[in-house]
């Protein structure tokens, strides 16, 4: 299955849109499918060729649709099916493909399938979940969910628990099921028949969960199962295929992205994002050592190189900001937002933005009243009967909050930045005068005009598809560098990831290297000023 034709993915950028927060056109403040169609002029100017979509399926919204409880009906709260191929055929106009969100290791408790399966024990979708007998209050393990408590859910009527990795509106298919398996597969390639460019594919490393040995990612039937729906769906295709693996090393990542075809185009590692968690726990934060975040997507460049295929992203709709998280969002805000897309953007794989990241979108602070997300509202909850101190809980939500990424797009600095005439569904950042999207356009040195320029040199120059990546200066703890070679041909990336001034090391950056792009007007000779960066191209 060696794929021979030009991938069209390798040399793509990808934007990540949160339908729920992009654009509402019709006043109920919840962001809709046509209100992504209005919005494609400007996807297009940007340079994108797809566009991941959070799920807008049929859903009732436990988990901002990543709770289905209809896989092949759009939820009115988003549009119609009708609007969905509009949305395909037009983005196919502009030469943007629509890759939508597969979620796959669980179903709503909506879904028709799980109220089946409730009925009885001998329901036919009974076996489509995981059960097991047990005894109201004694849960069949200590498992608990990604949400916090328990991941059993007891149900009285067949004195039996369910399983959920997410919250007990999610349930979890069972896929040691072959039926549940042909199902998947049969409604996968319906949705290929619609045109689709692609699939993001759910928490996908969960799905061969053997919960009597606690296994959840990993499980040893994993490959297997991916192989199969691989082979009986897209595989072969030229359909753009990523895997939300959080378990994966390179080892893994190499066999999910093998370029033979027979699992996905790639994956998302979150290596890079967990180097700022201080224990088990998202909630609780240390600062990040920039030494070791070099060195972990270095190795992920090195391993993947030839042998797979690399997603590239600092944020998505699960993860605060970039720029707050990564950069400066107060000082240096629109310096670090440019400084951390040119590290990104000038590595090997694909890369990913998220809707507002190409303005310098920020996290926010708000009254715990003003937050939608269950994940963080359940975290509130279980932390407080805990004892935490309030303040404490509260900054972890400043800090990593889902909803720092959920806020409305900011289009404009009209009301409610232009996302709704009505009542948005959550609070609009209340930095919208000053950041937004119709300011950027115009400013030839705005964030957006950046994101541009980067999105198209990776169209125009194969050496950010296949230049050969090495580490600079990996024991500099400011200083991110590193070149790219393809033949005669190098790209030099150099970047202070800091908010103070640098004596710049010599990194022999020859006379004929030509500046490509840097995010100072003026350099100063000798050293890097606050989240400086250069890329340059040389041919020897
Ligand atoms: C993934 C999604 C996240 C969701 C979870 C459960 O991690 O990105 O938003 O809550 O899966 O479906
Ligand atoms: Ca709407």
């Amino acid at each position: 299955m060696e794929q021979k034709q030009k991938l069209w993915w390798k040399d793509a950028v990808i934007y990540q849109i949160y339908p729920k927060s992009f654009q509402d056109t019709n006043g109920d403040g919840i962001g809709d499918i046509k209100g992504i169609i209005k919005r494609l002029d400007y996807l297009q100017e940007l340079g994108i060729k797809g566009i991941w979509l959070s799920p807008v399926y049929q859903s009732p919204q436990d988990d901002n649709g990543y709770d289905i409880a209809d896989y092949q009906n759009i939820d009115p709260m988003f549009g119609t099916m009708e609007d969905m191929l509009c949305l395909i055929e037009e983005g196919k106009k502009r030469d943007i493909r629509i890759i939508m969100d597969l979620v796959l290791n669980h179903s709503s408790d909506e879904h028709r399938w799980f109220i089946e399966a409730k009925k009885s024990k001998d329901n036919p979708y009974h076996d489509y979940y995981v059960w097991r007998d047990g005894e109201e209050g004694v849960p069949p393990n200590d498992m608990t969910s990604c949400f916090s408590g328990s991941a059993w859910e007891w149900v009285p009527e067949l004195k039996q628990y369910y399983f959920h990795q997410f919250s007990k509106k999610q349930p979890d298919l069972n896929w040691e099921n072959e039926k549940v398996r042909k199902e998947l597969y049969q409604m996968i390639k319906w949705w290929m028949d619609k045109g689709l460019g692609g699939f993001r594919l759910d928490v996908i490393d969960c799905i061969a969960k053997e919960p009597d040995k606690k296994i959840t990612g990993n499980g040893p039937r994993l490959h297997e199962f991916i192989k199969e729906m691989a082979k009986e769906t897209f595989g072969g295709s030229d359909f753009l295929t990523v895997g939300e693996t959080w378990g994966a090393t390179p080892e893994l990542a190499m066999q999910y992205s093998n370029p033979d075809g027979s699992e996905f185009s790639m994956v998302f590692q979150f290596e890079h994002i967990m180097l700022d968690q201080d224990g088990p726990e998202k909630w609780d934060v240390k600062p990040l050592d920039l030494v070791e975040l070099k060195q972990v997507l270095s190795k992920w460049q090195d391993a993947l190189y030839q042998k797979g295929w690399n997603s590239l992203f600092w944020n998505n709709h699960d993860l605060p900001r970039a720029v707050s998280r990564f950069g400066d969002d107060k000082v240096y805000r629109v310096e670090s937002a440019k400084m951390l897309a040119t590290v990104l953007h000038g590595m090997q794989g694909t890369p990913y933005i998220y809707q507002g990241e190409e303005i310098g979108m920020t996290n926010v602070q708000y009254e715990l009243g003003e937050y939608r997300d269950i994940e963080l509202l359940n975290m509130y909850q279980e932390r407080k009967e805990k004892g935490y101190k309030e303040a404490d809980i509260m900054n972890s939500i400043y800090k990593k909050g889902r909803d720092n990424a959920r806020t409305p797009m900011q289009w404009s600095d009209e009301k409610e930045a232009g996302f709704t005439d009505g009542t948005p569904w959550m609070k609009v950042n209340p930095n919208y005068k000053e950041i937004h999207v119709e300011r950027q356009r115009k400013e030839e040195d705005s964030i957006f005009t950046y994101y541009k320029t980067l999105v198209h040199l990776r169209k125009e120059m194969p050496i950010f598809v296949e230049g050969k990546y090495e580490l600079l200066l990996p024991n500099h703890p400011d200083i991110f560098a590193y070149r790219r070679i393809l033949g005669n041909e190098e790209l030099l990336i150099v970047a202070n990831f800091h908010g103070n001034e640098i004596q710049c090391p010599d990194i022999q950056v020859e006379k004929e290297a030509k500046k490509l792009l840097s995010n100072y007007k003026e350099e100063k000779v000798g050293v890097l000023q606050p989240y400086e960066a250069r890329m340059y191209h040389i041919i020897k």
